[in-house]
């Protein structure tokens, strides 16, 4: 927009005062808070037209214009008055271009738009001068208006306005894994926003809510329930309770999708069978599908999880997952229906004694030989990596092996693998280098971006599935700055060329205001933040070594090994990693193409952050960085460690530029992170120390000067257990009160006169709410509850936490004594007390 043209806008707005940082602020708004600029920000959109024009009124319209005023009204505190017709006043326009050429003839859209691109510009008639938002259809115009509304939020200049966007790919879609119980699979964040009780919940305002968020970056479908699917909603009442919210995802153009089970036919349906050859089966599913389409016509489909994890398949029957996935596709098709068909199957019973076995080459092994066999409403969804969403993966060579199939990549935000919302775990950086990944499928470049979006391979659909599983708790994820990979999801699956700088500092200004330290703060942390993590979780790509068997958060190293779920590291003492070479292993490297397969057959040209994941090394071997592979294992945890406590810091660097809200919920789940980063530095160093017998060149791990484990100390009613597995409790021991009275532990402090920090590493439960009470010399100086509800019922790596008491001061032989009061099935159980002089406390 020129000068000349600005100085025509009416200049109407009443602006309010700005309104500082520091409001109490729940998250729920996510990043829409639309909250007030600065005057001196106002001033500069002071000429946007005054009123707003709409060209249509479907529902979708009708949400643009609600939320453009919406917008306006808090980001400039100006009121949108509605046109009704286009008068000399200057106006906002929304319409499609069919409608817009109606009243602007002559006017000539982007060529290149077609489904949900729009187009922001300005167009001067009958001498005013109008700002029109326009697209091909309604869905368009709605990201056409939250996009023109986040450059104000973001105060980018609207001068010359003269913009196009166009999706990078057909399908940005959000899968939710919620029960009809209303549990939700590896959901971290409370209840399910859609069900309780068996049913769907009667208030559905958090799911239009949700809903809305998810559109303002482009979304535009959910499938609502666990891949795991309860066949029950199927049946014929749960099909009108559906109808609901296909009706509150409607305005925000979200086309409602389910999970649904292959054996429905049999177990809801009366059948004997479920076999994807029987015509009985076929009709069951026709009807079935027509009765969901009569009642919601504009439903978009299912999603198949079958013959993984014991959820039948076409495998019962000697039939292809191709058998299955077009079984339910034909009667999908007459009502552009479609299909997502998981290529997460695989045996979770391999012989782990037979070397050449390999989960990682299930989903190629499986879907490869059938490309070309798919229908076309058919999507095949596909893991990012070979085995489950691990803090590292090489990306999925199946990605590039589908050339005359449609196929999404599905990536996970709720961070089942990657700390659960408790730990900071920015998922972005990771998710580019996947959608960058060069697979060279077509014997050029295709970089997984391409290959998903159709581009490659010319595919009618395609695109990006991120599991979201957001749950009651106010603020969406349960972790405020969580909320960064949902938001990141969508904005690289609407381009996923923009970087991870971009969508962290967009993210940042939106949700925290742009103050550009603050924005500069939490950036940088959100860009570490993987990398911190992985450090100190898993080593060069052996994966999380995490309990696989239970809760997938805490350590678990031996979990891995020895049982039929294939998430092997084969660590033993004299090397660790899996030998997935053609030449000597199990052969997965060889699913990449050629110049792919290559870099990953050879131990000299596998990165070394995916070096045990593609071979097995001695722990002497040396990296490209120089290091041995032990050595690395104890530099990466003791730096991740020292990275999360950085955290902390920084964090609180913020204080007073923060809403107090926020700020103290983040500033929690950091401190309680940067303790638990210890738990798995120690639990790995101390694995591989015992496994491998060879020391820390830094003679780090084993040896803490300031610890004293509770079984040292002087116990009354304390007694002292083995922890399982040993390495997830300081000297493989604990201690616990299994007395209804409370227990003590005490010691008698022999360090020199001074200030001190005690951090009272103990086992939170969240069976129970035990007390604690630190005194010295029968002073209490301290006392917490552990009531931080972990995932977590026994004393181990899930439990263990810390408790951080400052500012302590101690003279030789004062007593230190901690009491613990059990609560119900938690015994106040407690690991160690690390005593740090204040001064080197406040070092490091
Ligand atoms: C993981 C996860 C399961 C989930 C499965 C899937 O294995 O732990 O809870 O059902 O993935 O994606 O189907």
């Amino acid at each position: 927009m020129n000068r000349a043209v600005i100085s025509i806008f009416s200049v109407l707005f009443s602006f309010a005062l700005f309104q500082p940082a520091g409001r109490a602020e729940t998250g729920a708004e996510a990043w829409l808070r639309y909250a007030p600029l600065d005057q001196q920000a106002i001033r500069r959109y002071q000429n946007l037209p005054n009123s707003v024009f709409l060209l249509g009124d479907s529902a979708i319209l009708v949400s643009s214009q609600r939320e453009l005023m919406r917008g306006i009204h808090g980001l400039l505190k100006g009121d949108l008055r509605v046109a009704s017709s286009l008068s000399g006043n200057a106006a906002i326009i929304l319409g499609t271009f069919p409608q817009l050429q109606k009243v602007v003839p002559g006017l000539h859209p982007p060529t290149d738009l077609h489904e949900d691109g729009f187009w922001l510009t300005h167009r001067q008639i009958d001498g005013a001068t109008h700002l029109i938002i326009a697209a091909s259809n309604d869905g368009g115009v709605l990201y056409g208006v939250f996009a023109f509304l986040r450059k104000i939020a973001l105060q980018q200049s609207l001068q010359d306005l003269n913009e196009s966007q166009q999706p990078y790919a057909p399908i940005r879609w959000i899968d939710q894994w919620d029960n009809l119980d209303g549990t939700i699979e590896r959901g971290y964040a409370g209840r399910s926003i859609f069900f309780e009780n068996g049913t769907l919940r009667s208030d559905l305002t958090r799911v239009a809510d949700y809903a809305r968020t998810l559109a303002s970056v482009g979304i535009n479908g959910m499938a609502i329930n666990n891949v795991n699917a309860n066949p029950r909603l199927l049946q014929d009442d749960s099909v009108f309770q559906l109808a609901r919210v296909a009706a509150a995802f409607r305005p925000w153009g979200v086309r409602l999708s389910i999970a649904v089970d292959l054996g429905s036919p049999k177990t809801i349906g009366g059948l004997n069978t479920f076999d994807p050859a029987d015509p009985r089966v076929a009709e069951w599913w026709r009807k079935k599908i027509d009765q969901i389409y009569a009642a919601i016509p504009d439903f978009a489909g299912f999603v198949v999880k079958a013959d993984s994890e014991d959820r039948l398949g076409p495998s019962t029957y000697g039939r292809t997952q191709a058998d299955a996935a077009n079984l339910i596709a034909r009667p999908l098709k007459p009502h552009h229906g479609i299909i997502f068909y998981r290529a997460f199957v695989y045996n979770h019973h391999l012989d782990w004694r037979n070397s050449k076995n390999d989960r990682a080459k299930a989903a190629y092994d499986y879907f490869h030989p059938l490309d070309g066999e798919f229908e076309d409403n058919v999507i095949i969804q596909i893991k990012h990596g070979p085995i489950d969403f691990q803090a590292r993966e090489p990306v999925s060579p199946l990605l590039g092996a589908l050339q005359n199939t449609n196929e999404a990549v599905e990536l996970q935000i709720t961070q089942e693998y990657t700390g659960q919302q408790r730990h900071l775990c920015f998922l972005i950086p990771m998710w580019k280098e996947v959608l960058d990944f060069d697979l060279h499928a077509s014997g050029a470049s295709s970089p997984v971006m391409d290959l998903v979006a159709g581009k490659t391979f010319h595919r009618p659909t395609g695109g990006f599935v991120g599991v979201a599983n957001v749950g009651l708790d106010e603020n969406w994820l349960g972790h405020p700055l969580a909320m960064a990979n949902l938001y990141g999801f969508a904005r690289l699956a609407w381009n996923p060329q923009l970087s991870a700088v971009q969508i962290a500092e967009e993210w940042s200004a939106l949700t925290f205001g742009d103050d550009p330290v603050v924005v500069e703060t939490i950036s940088s942390m959100l860009l570490s933040s993987w990398s911190t993590y992985e450090s100190y979780t898993g080593p060069l790509g052996a994966q999380t070594l995490t309990d696989i068997l239970g809760s997938h958060y805490g350590p678990g190293i031996e979990s891995s090994e020895g049982n039929g779920w294939g998430q092997w590291h084969n660590a033993d003492h004299q090397g660790v990693g899996m030998d997935r070479s053609r030449a000597t292993g199990t052969g997965y490297a060889g699913q990449y193409s050629a110049p792919v397969a290559q870099m990953y057959e050879s131990l000299a040209t596998t990165p070394d952050n995916l070096l045990l994941f593609f071979h097995h090394v001695a722990y002497t071997y040396v990296l490209q960085s120089g290091k041995t592979v032990i050595q690395h294992i104890y530099d990466s945890h003791y730096d991740g460690a020292q990275r999360a406590a950085t955290y902390v810091q920084q964090w609180q660097s913020l204080k007073n530029k923060l809403d107090e809200q926020r700020y103290s919920a983040v500033l929690v789940r950091l401190q309680y992170q940067a303790g638990h980063a210890i738990v798995w530095r120690d639990a790995i160093c101390n694995w591989f120390l015992q496994t491998s017998g060879i020391p820390d060149t830094q003679a780090r791990v084993g040896h803490h000067p300031n610890r004293i484990e509770a079984e040292t100390m002087q116990l009354s009613g304390y007694s002292v257990v083995d922890v399982t597995p040993w390495e997830n409790a300081s000297g493989g021991k604990a201690t616990t009160c299994n007395s209804p009275e409370p227990c003590s532990a005490s010691l008698n402090f022999i360090g020199p006169a001074g200030e001190y920090q005690i951090d009272t590493q103990f086992f939170d439960q969240g069976n129970g709410e035990s007390k604690f009470l630190l005194y010295v010399n029968n002073r209490l100086v301290d006392q917490w509850l552990a009531n931080d509800h972990l995932p977590a019922t026994k004393i181990g790596g899930d439990s263990s936490t810390r408790h951080r008491t400052l500012h302590v001061v101690l003279a030789p032989h004062d007593q230190i004594r901690i009491e613990g009061i059990p609560d119900r099935d938690e015994h106040a159980a407690i690991d160690y007390l690390e005593i740090i002089p204040a001064a080197t406390a406040a070092r490091n």
